[in-house]
């Protein structure tokens, strides 16, 4: 049975780090944070305590970029502020497959990997969807779809707590959008992801109004607000 209160979502970080990512995480004391080329997102506990934080520090080094992700947990004031963002965290719920719009019938699904990383950062610089890394798409399966060549839309899976997968960089060229791309990908991932017995999951930004109604379309529904937040170690 599915547990939308489930904890684990709510550290989506070090849950990841801890578990099906403990392969590409590196640590010190209570801190974690994924290898360079990763992802950029850092883990303490829920009560890092000062101890906690210089375990932080200690592990990204003087003047680094320190990417909580959703973490409320507060760094001490000499850690200062570099970015905050409002967004959302949203769960599958199953919602209505037959409702899912079909993508043109010239294209077609296809697994990316680590030959598609130039064109996978070519997408992203021209769509934005979120952070990406040329390593990121090690974090889970990524998806793309192709016309006449071109890759013009992909989604993957990132954060990976246990039972559950995060879908992420879910973006599609400015000219091939309105096509149902993004729909197919999502629903894709979202059946590999129910096939392995685990649920689909994922976080959007809350301007990002365009894409909340496409999920929501799609049957994720919201289960928190979030705000995503970014510190310059001292
Ligand atoms: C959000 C984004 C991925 C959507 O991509 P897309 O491939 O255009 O999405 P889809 O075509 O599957 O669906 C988008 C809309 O087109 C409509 N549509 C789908 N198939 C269609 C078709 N054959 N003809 C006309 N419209 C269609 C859908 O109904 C949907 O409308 P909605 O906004 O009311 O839900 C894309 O706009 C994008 O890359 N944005 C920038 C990056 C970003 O913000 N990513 C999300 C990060 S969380």
């Amino acid at each position: 049975m599915w547990n939308d209160d489930d904890p684990v979502l709510d550290d989506p970080v070090g849950q990841s780090l801890g578990s099906r990512h403990a392969h590409l995480a590196r640590r010190l004391g209570r801190a974690a944070t994924y290898l360079t080329g990763v992802a950029t997102f850092s883990s303490v506990p829920a009560d890092p305590g000062a101890e906690g934080w210089a375990d932080l520090a200690g592990l990204l080094g003087p003047g680094a970029f320190a990417d909580m992700f959703s973490s409320p947990a507060v760094p001490p004031p000499t850690w200062e502020p570099v970015f905050r963002l409002e967004g959302r965290q949203m769960i599958w719920s199953g919602g209505d497959r037959t409702d899912r719009p079909r993508a043109a019938s010239d294209t077609g699904v296809v697994e990316l990997g680590a030959d598609n990383v130039p064109e996978m950062l070519d997408l992203v610089a021209r769509t934005e969807p979120g952070p990406f890394w040329p390593r990121t798409h090690e974090l889970g399966t990524y998806l793309g779809v192709r016309v006449r060549g071109s890759l013009v839309a992909m989604a993957g899976e990132r954060l990976r707590p246990p039972g559950w997968a995060e879908i992420s960089a879910v973006c599609t060229a400015p000219e091939a959008r309105g096509r149902g791309h993004a729909a197919l990908l999502v629903g894709a991932l979202a059946a590999r992801i129910e096939a392995r017995g685990e649920r689909p999951f994922l976080h959007v930004a809350e301007t990002n109004t365009g894409a909340i109604s496409l999920y929501e379309r799609l049957g994720f529904k919201t289960r928190k607000q979030v705000t995503f937040q970014g510190f310059r170690t001292p």
